[in-house]
Parts: C-alpha cells; structure tokens; sequence
C-alpha cells in the first residue's frame, strides 16, 4: 500500500542511488543533504518518491496521508554492531564496576564474556528466541530499521550453532534487516584455557563448517585483545572465516592497542569495531584503507574508558560509523539516539556526521549500504519520523529525550 508524508519540515539523508553505496569519509561525512517542506511516498517497502511539497501527488486517498507538519523524516538507524542474543543481564558486576573492578579484573575472575557464555548454554533455543524477540521489538521503537547480531556468547560447537539459529529465527520473525556475524572468537572458553590451538581448530574445523552448511552467518568477528586473541590469531580466524564466504567485521582497539586496526585492514576487514585506544600508527593505517572504523561510544561510557578520538579519526579521513554494541556486559542499550548524542557531545563530531555515521556509514559497515541508510529511491521505505522539534540539531542535544513519534520498517508503521 502507498503511504504519503506531507509538508515534512525537514527530509533528511537524502542520497542517489549509487551501485556501490559510496561510504563518506573526511568532510564529505559533515554533508547531509536535505529537502526542506518536502513530500515522500511509498509504495510496498520502498521508497517510491520524495521531493518540494509543491511536487507532492495529489491523488493519494486522505486515509494514507501522514500529515509531518514541524517534523523531520528521515532514514532508521542502521546500527552494525550488537551482541542482542544473550541469556541474561550482569548487573553485578555493573555493581562491582561501581566498587572498583576494571572490566579485564571482571573477566579474569570467570566473570564477563564466559559468565555470559555459561547461562547461554543452560538456556533451550526457544526462551533465547524469546527474550532476544522481546529485545529486538523494543530496540525497533527507538528508531533502529536494521541490525547486526553477533554470536559469541556460546563459544561451544551447540552453543554458538544455538545463537545463529536464533538470529536465523529473528530474520525471519521480524520485518527488519538483520545480519549475523559468527563471533566463536569473543573469548577462549575454560576447557581451552591452556589449549588455545584446539580452539582455533574446533572453530576451524568444526564451527566454520557447520555454519557454512546451515547458511548461518554474513560476517566473521574475533575480539582481538590481550588475554583474549591475538593479532596474529585474529588474522587466522578471518581468514579461515573468508574461506567460507565470511566477511571480516572484528572488535579491535577497545583496552589496549591490540594491533586490532592492523589485522582487520590486513584481511580487507569491512570494519573494525571499537578503537578506543589509538595511536598514530593505526589512525594511518585505517585512514589509508577501504576498512570502516566503526565507533562504540555507549562502551566506552559504560565502562568509563576514554572516548574514542572521533575528530582525528575523521581529520586523518578515515570512514566512521556508529553503532550501539548492545550487550549486557559493557553496553546493556541499543539506543542508537543516545549513541548519536553521545557521539556530539563526547566525540565532537557534528549532528550531520553522527546522523550519517550512524544511518548510511553504518549500512554500508553491514552490507547492506544499497537498500538503507539513506533517503533514495528504490530502498526500503525504513524511516524514523520524530516529534516537531526545532532543527536537525535539537536530535542529539536534547539527549534522553524521545524525540520519536512513528516508526516505519520495511513500509509499515511498528
Ligand atoms: O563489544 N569487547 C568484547 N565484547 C563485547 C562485550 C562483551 C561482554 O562483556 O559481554 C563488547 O564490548
Ligand atoms: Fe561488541
């Protein structure tokens, strides 16, 4: 059915249809073209026409006719980067964040990734479903029309089968894009403590297979990070996932200056995730490559770590993304508006960079840059359509507000 917004005040993120979707870079990341008092309609789930009110069909029947009088439309958020599949929260070591305990203390005392790990694998697949569906319904009404999920909480043969099935039920649950990344590298499991070259063969040897046989996963991730993978293993992980048509997309550069930005940019990674601890070296590595540098500021928030240096990363030329990095252990929200704030206030970057960094870039850090991200004819009608507010601007700074009013996914309202 057709569905047309009228007089919106601003339509925002508006793009040609490029074959590649060209991800923006430098200061081209600060341009987001805009239609002021502007129409668009859709047809199905695409995104039939937009353009000046003046040219707004006339022949719409008034039943499928939003009035956005004072509103922005504008494309949902597209965030590339979650673990939304787990079993339960954490919030005691949130409470023993708050005593003193630093995230790697948490980790090494069987707390973290393998505490997560362990409930996973007490939990049947169809309560996993459950909660992960219940999750994934809340995350759509904060605006966000397409999503990344990683496995990795079950670093187990079953356990990790058990998660991508789950993301495979959730694709097809659900009316929104989801892609999944095969995250067996998040951590080495207790049984593989001291034997780190029967793990990197179990996911070699039997994982990767099995994954590749039921068509599970888009994307391979490893955690490259002291006392958890090395850049050398990161490298050897992707590519054995490439070898099975997986695309890298690793978590680098979150503690430590883990040669993480190295190893992705190394594999032609379609991104690297994180990069809150930068020096010279990988800025110039990453700025010189095709590679998205994709940025997690609700992670370095919630773990009261540095933020990551956005300006550089954008003044070196670098392509930025946004993403949420919903997980229950250092990011328990899949907020993308407040990622979005957070990346003007703390990050620096301008409204116009975020919004792009966190709708087109992030698309593009997904695959999926040719059907959304942007306001263009012909990709799915995914869209955000905020409250009457002010001006672009007003978006990230009244943070914490919900600016949103309706949601539309694949051309139907949520
Ligand atoms: O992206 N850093 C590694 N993985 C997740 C956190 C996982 C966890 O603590 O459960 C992240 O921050
Ligand atoms: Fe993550």
């Amino acid at each position: 059915m057709a569905m047309l917004f009228k007089n919106i005040s601003i339509l925002a993120g508006i793009r040609s249809a490029d074959k590649p979707a060209k991800p923006l870079r430098g200061k081209d990341l600060a341009e987001l073209p805009v239609i002021k008092n502007a129409f668009l309609l859709t047809e199905g789930d695409r995104i039939a026409a937009f353009g000046p009110m003046t040219e707004a069909p006339a022949n719409i029947p008034p039943g499928q006719c939003i009035d956005a009088t004072g509103r922005i439309l504008m494309p949902a958020w597209c965030d590339s980067h979650t673990h939304l599949v787990f079993a339960a929260s954490r919030e005691n070591e949130f409470i023993d964040k708050i005593r003193g305990l630093s995230y790697a203390e948490i980790a090494a005392k069987g707390g973290g990734i393998l505490n997560s790990a362990a409930r996973l694998n007490e939990m049947p697949e169809d309560k996993l479903f459950n909660l992960a569906l219940q999750r994934l319904d809340e995350t759509v009404k904060m605006g966000t029309g397409a999503i990344e999920i990683k496995s990795g909480y079950g670093l187990t043969v079953d356990g990790e089968l058990k998660m991508l099935r789950v993301i495979k039920r959730l694709k097809q649950a659900s009316g929104l894009t989801i892609k999944a990344s095969f995250l067996g590298a998040h951590a080495y499991p207790p049984q593989f403590r001291d034997n780190h070259e029967g793990y990197l063969q179990l996911i070699e040897q039997e994982i990767l297979p099995a994954i590749a046989r039921e068509g599970l996963a888009d994307f391979i991730d490893v955690f490259c990070e002291e006392g958890f993978f090395t850049q050398a293993e990161t490298e050897r992980i992707c590519r054995a996932g490439q070898a099975y048509g997986l695309l890298p997309k690793i978590h680098a550069n979150q503690l430590h200056l883990s040669g993480g930005v190295q190893a992705g940019v190394n594999v032609g990674a379609l991104s690297v995730d994180h990069l809150e601890t930068m020096d010279e070296a990988a800025i110039r590595c990453l700025a010189a490559s095709s590679t998205i540098g994709t940025l997690l500021p609700t992670a370095a928030f919630f773990l009261r770590m540095p933020y990551q240096p956005a300006r550089q990363l954008i003044d070196a030329g670098c392509i930025i993304a946004l993403a949420s990095d919903f997980n229950p252990g250092s990011s328990p929200s899949a907020n993308m508006n407040l990622v979005v704030s957070m990346a003007c206030i703390q990050l620096k970057m301008l409204p116009e960079e975020a919004i792009n960094a966190a709708t087109l870039n992030g698309a593009i850090a997904m695959g999926i840059g040719e059907t959304h991200g942007s306001i263009t004819i012909g990709k799915k009608a995914s869209l955000i359509l905020t409250r009457p507010v002010p001006s672009l601007a007003y978006l990230p700074y009244a943070f914490g507000s919900n600016l949103i009013e309706r949601v539309m996914v694949a051309g139907e309202f949520t």
